[in-house]
C-alpha cells in the first residue's frame, strides 16, 4: 500500500471523485493508488492508456490537470487541491472559434 508511506496528505479530485493522498506523491502514484489505470483514451480507437515509461519520456501517461492537457502524470507532483481528469483524444493545443 502507497499510503501507508505517507507522512503528509493532501486532497486531489480526479475525475470528479475527492481524493486524499499522499504529499509528494506523483499524480500516476495517486491514481494507481486508488486503482485508476486509465489515465488517457487514444483519440483513434478509443484506447485505454496508462503508466508505461514512469520517467517522462513516452507521454502515454498524460491526463488533464487544473484544466491543463497533455500533463506526464509520471513526474508531476500531486499539489493540495488539484483537479485531475482523464484525457479524452488529443489535448485541444487552440481554443476552438466556436
Ligand atoms: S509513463 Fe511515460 S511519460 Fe509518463
Amino acid at each position: 500500500m502507497l499510503h501507508a508511506m505517507a507522512d503528509a496528505f493532501v486532497s486531489i479530485s480526479v475525475d470528479s471523485r475527492r481524493v486524499k493522498t499522499g504529499s509528494g506523491y506523483t499524480v500516476a502514484a495517486a491514481l494507481l493508488e486508488i486503482d485508476h489505470v486509465q489515465f488517457r483514451r487514444t483519440s483513434r480507437f478509443s484506447t485505454g492508456r496508462s503508466l508505461f515509461c514512469g520517467i517522462g519520456s513516452c507521454f502515454d501517461c498524460v491526463v488533464k490537470i487544473d484544466g491543463i492537457s497533455n500533463r506526464r502524470a509520471c513526474i508531476t507532483e500531486v499539489q493540495e487541491g488539484m483537479i485531475i481528469e482523464t484525457q479524452d483524444g488529443d489535448a485541444q493545443l487552440v481554443p476552438s472559434r466556436e
